[in-house]
């Protein structure tokens, strides 16, 4: 047969149906096959595309993706491929692309509308090049802090991560497929996977359906029912069954409650693992009868899946019109996206202009200075010298001037390539490219000798190292191929690097010190046992503040860690995640109060790693509230976040005390700048059902309203909340309102002392 032009499922005056319904007709059983399979585009293309008709790629390399298109060109039916890839926060992995905040970093900002504008600055970069797929967002839960990917959520309230994950999925898809900008989003990774044992990667989540209903779903539910393209399932088992083959959750809910007519992708060789590592499949054969029957459209990376779907088919555990719902999935995704007409191959006029392009930078510099989470910051210490303007060329001028010492200390400061974080340049997923060009990246010894008044000395010492790598006496590879990270072996501290630190900051007005994480101990697979900073970091903090000059931790980590005592006590503390490529600028402007602090976090720090869990809509029940030996509280709450200047929150008014279950709660509150600086303040409402037929949170996050006052002003807030929204999970698993009594709560964060309470009932 000879495709041409006018074949029916080259024609686009066809409608989408038809197209699919006349390919699918001409398709063999391993064109079909072949269809459902994601590979590496790292390994062997010519196999994947010519003898296997892969029907997507992922991983590729700038010549990887030319080279994987012109291979389908010469296929008999010249169905063009999907090219996937982690573009988490920003293209991660194209050299010279705009490195945001991770999403964690994002997070802090609790600012949708941002980003939402970085997921499609994101999208405008990446659609450039020929990819047209991103994994992104999670929309994980992240409750056990020892787990590796915390980063990479949107930290730990439902709420919070279904605002800024819709947002995102808006962000990258655009204003639809057709959209050339338009890239399509992944949900991930479908369902509890953060839920893990003890912080380990992948392990049984042991979650039961109501749990999941409860808080896990329901961000995974508003995206679904938005539109989002794509969702990954997840690694891992639950009560025994792994997700791939999780009935329930694919079909009974995603598909059959929430209506979702999106395309599944298995997460990382999923059908694989069923046989390797889960062993619930004797085989590949089984374990890709399993997973087609279960739903799953796309399988990831499981090279297997090939022969094993052939096999499966010759010996009747599937029929070949099995796989017919799944490849039509895809193909009507090829066809939203136009791939047929145009493949939507790397466009070099438009790789010039989009990728770090100057807008994208600049957005780059706001999502970034709004992700920096001030936690700390005794007797006013920041910022420097009671705060400076920008003058023309971006340097303080206004403040006082005199001449001043700063101490930039600590292994963290001139790290460029670690203020990334994960899935970035050199973050070790992708081979072809080892770092993000250097001058792109303005680390927090930069920014603060770029920014400092003239007369002002920067001295910097590094003061510790954190670790060194040793190879796993195992090897270097886990049974699937896939590379095994080394083991981490902290460092020991230094003397004469710490008599070095103390040297210049004993000569010092600030000493700053840059402490955290690094690459080696955050993703996948690398969850921690402690949440401690480790190496020389904290004898190095220690000796720091020994000194008593004025101490700022700045913690550059990739998820919350646990400071020493220290560490809890300097003068100021800010986290700043991993805050991208402008982190650096914008932590010195933070410093020298050319920006205020305004992120507020979107998850709990730990005093200790043994609090594990430390969020704070904890099931309410227990004996006590505090361990015999330490308390319970974290040391640093979700919402906090101090500013420049004080807030207060006064007059509280419900506009009715009585709601109808179809109505709303209706609120307003005063909101008063009563300080001297300007305030970006985040209004956050939370809402405490007093009694409720099974147990539940004490209170849940339920709107938050950011509001900018300058000295002296004051407004009127509204708040409004459907009681619709008031809902739990009951003992039957249903999601139900309860008739009763409420409160509503209004504050600057969830443990803030003085938040505003007013009582309403809401009627049956
Ligand atoms: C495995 C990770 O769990 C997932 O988040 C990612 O998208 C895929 N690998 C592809 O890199």
């Amino acid at each position: 047969m000879r495709v041409t032009d006018t074949t029916p499922y080259q024609d686009a005056t066809l409608p989408i149906s038809a197209r699919i319904a006349d390919l699918l007709a001409r398709m063999s059983v391993e064109e079909k096959v072949g269809q459902m399979m994601q590979l590496d585009a790292r390994d062997d293309l010519e196999d994947q595309v010519l003898r296997m008709h892969v029907g997507s790629i992922l991983h590729a390399s700038p010549e990887r993706i030319v080279r994987a298109q012109e291979l389908t060109t010469q296929t008999r039916l010249r169905i063009p491929l999907l090219v996937g890839e982690d573009c988490i926060h920003g293209h991660s992995f194209w050299e010279g692309a705009t490195i945001y905040p991770t999403q964690l970093g994002m997070a802090a900002s609790w600012d949708a509308d941002l980003v939402e504008r970085v997921a499609r600055a994101t999208a405008v970069e990446v659609a450039a090049t020929g990819v047209h797929w991103t994994f992104s967002p999670v929309l994980c839960i992240a409750r056990d802090l020892r787990w590796g990917r915390v980063g990479e959520t949107f930290g730990e309230d439902p709420f919070l991560i279904g605002e800024l994950a819709s947002a995102m999925v808006r962000g990258y898809q655009g204003e639809g497929l057709t959209d050339e900008t338009a890239i399509l989003a992944t949900a991930k990774h479908f369902a509890g996977y953060s839920e893990t044992q003890g912080g380990r990667d992948a392990s049984e989540a042991d979650i039961s359906q109501r749990k999941l209903r409860s808080w896990f779903l329901p961000p995974f539910e508003r995206v679904a029912r938005e539109g989002c393209g794509t969702f990954m399932l997840g690694y891992q088992t639950i009560d025994g069954v792994p997700i791939t083959v999780n009935d329930w959750l694919l079909n009974d809910v995603l598909r059959g409650e929430w209506d979702y007519t999106g395309t599944l992708i298995t997460d990382w060789d999923n059908v694989g693992r069923m046989v390797w590592e889960q062993k619930v499949q004797p085989d590949h054969a089984h374990a890709a009868a399993a997973a087609v029957k279960a739903g799953n459209d796309m399988v990831m990376t499981t090279p297997g899946f090939f022969d094993g779907a052939l096999r499966a088919i010759a010996d009747g555990l599937l029929t070949e019109t099995d796989l017919d719902s799944a490849v039509a999935r895809i193909l009507r995704l090829k066809f939203e996206l136009g791939l047929f007409e145009n493949p939507r191959r790397p466009d070099p006029e438009r790789i010039a202009t989009a990728i770090g392009a100057p807008a994208h930078v600049r957005l780059n510099l706001e999502v970034a200075r709004r992700s920096l989470v001030l936690l700390r910051n005794e007797s006013g210490t920041l910022p420097f010298a009671g705060g400076f303007t920008p003058d023309a060329e971006q340097r303080a001028s206004g403040g006082d001037t005199s001449p001043r010492r700063i101490a930039v200390v600590g292994p963290l400061a001139d790290d460029a390539q670690t203020q990334l974080g994960d899935w970035a340049g050199g973050s070790g997923q992708a081979g072809w490219l080892d770092a993000q060009p250097r001058e792109m990246i303005t680390t927090v010894l930069d920014g603060i000798r770029k920014h400092v008044p003239e007369a002002w000395q920067v001295e910097h010492a590094p003061g510790a190292d954190i670790l060194t790598l040793q190879p796993d006496p195992r090897g270097d590879r886990f049974d699937d191929g896939q590379p095994r990270p080394p083991i981490v072996v902290p460092a020991e501290p230094d003397e004469e690097m710490i008599a070095d630190a103390v040297a210049v900051a004993e000569q010092a007005d600030y000493v700053v010190a840059v402490v955290g994480d690094r690459i080696e101990l955050v993703g996948e697979g690398r969850s921690t046992a402690t949440l401690e900073l480790i190496g020389g970091q904290n004898a190095l903090l220690d000796a720091l503040a020994a000194t008593g000059r004025p101490l700022i931790v700045v913690l550059v980590a990739s998820k919350p860690l646990v400071l020493p005592a220290s560490a809890r006590a300097a003068h100021a503390v800010i986290w700043a995640a991993n805050p991208g490529m402008k982190g650096g600028q914008a932590v010195a402007e933070l410093l020298l109060g050319l920006i205020e602090p305004t992120g507020r976090l979107p998850i709990s720090f730990a005093l200790h790693a043994g609090q594990q869990p430390t969020y704070y809509n904890q099931i309410r029940g227990q004996h006590g509230d505090r361990y015999a030996d330490l308390t319970q509280e974290p040391v640093w709450a979700f919402g906090e976040g101090l500013s420049y200047t004080r807030v207060e929150y006064e007059d509280l008014a419900l506009e009715a005390v009585n709601v109808p279950p179809d109505g709303a709660v209706m609120a307003e509150i005063t909101i008063r700048n009563a300080g001297g600086r300007p305030a970006l303040e985040t209004v956050q409402t939370y809402v405490s059902d007093l009694v409720t037929s099974a147990s539940w949170a004490e209170q849940e996050l339920k709107a938050f309203r950011q509001v900018r006052l300058e000295p002296g002003e004051s407004q009127r807030v509204r708040i409004e909340i459907p009681a619709a929204e008031l809902t739990i999970v009951d003992a039957a698993g249903r999601r139900v309102v309860e008739a009763g009594e409420f409160e509503l709560r209004v504050g600057r964060s969830s443990r803030d002392e003085r938040m505003q309470r007013a009582r309403f009932t809401v009627s049956a």
